[in-house]
């Protein structure tokens, strides 16, 4: 069993991935992690995220032990992945891990949740349960600013809107691979709803596709 979950940045696709994974009993893979790794990997070797060739290289020596580097949970690994991840070729060098993982979770798993922007649409197609989560650009700006400050990273709310438009511009423009909801996700706009509700709403469409 294979739960795709999708959407824009901080609408709460990583939570909800999380809390299905272990009430489920299923593997987890955060996808943006492997554009973060590449992103940074890019500028550790003093590159340009926008250069296919770097940024290639760098898809192709990511190395799965480091995706818990705090590093990777930046503004400056969130922009580099914002960029190389519009780069095709970036795109499908990180392909065969994901359906690989998606396939194969390995361990006692009973399936595996992966989240992303292209899960429902280009790496699980087949996925029996696709979600599509969003929130509106001020909610999702808010809730970032929350988690920064309570990691006490200083921030300004204005700099992170502007950060998350120019973010949503980039992945959903993009021709690789845009973010964009399955035909056939349940999407599910998060604006109102507590993390709770989302969950619960999330396992009984769960439930259903199980059946
Ligand atoms: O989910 P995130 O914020 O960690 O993702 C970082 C960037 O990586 C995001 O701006 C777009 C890109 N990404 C992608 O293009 N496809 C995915 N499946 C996951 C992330």
């Amino acid at each position: 069993m294979i739960v795709a979950i999708d959407g824009p940045a901080a609408a709460g696709k990583g939570t909800l991935a999380r809390r299905i994974a272990k009430e489920l009993n299923f593997a987890y893979l955060d996808t943006g992690l492997l554009y973060r790794a590449t992103g940074m990997k890019v500028l550790h070797l003093g590159g340009d995220p926008e250069d296919a060739v770097i940024a290639e290289q760098a898809a192709r020596s990511i190395d799965p032990e480091t995706f818990n580097d705090p590093a990777l949970r930046t503004d400056a690994a969130a922009s580099a992945a914002s960029k190389v991840s519009a780069i095709p070729a970036v795109r499908s060098a990180l392909l065969d891990f994901q359906k690989s993982f998606a396939a194969t979770p390995g361990g006692s798993y009973q399936g595996a949740v992966l989240d992303g922007r292209d899960i429902g649409t280009v790496v699980c197609p087949n996925a029996p349960a696709k979600l599509f989560i969003t929130a509106s650009m001020e909610v999702r700006a808010e809730r970032r600013f929350k988690e920064l400050q309570e990691r006490g990273v200083e921030s300004i709310y204005a700099r992170v809107l502007q950060d998350m438009k120019e973010r949503d511009e980039r992945d959903s423009s993009r021709s690789a691979a845009p973010l964009t909801a399955a035909d056939d996700a349940l999407v599910l706009d998060t604006s109102d709803m507590t993390a709770d509700d989302v969950f619960a709403k999330a396992l009984s469409y769960i439930a259903e596709k199980r059946d």
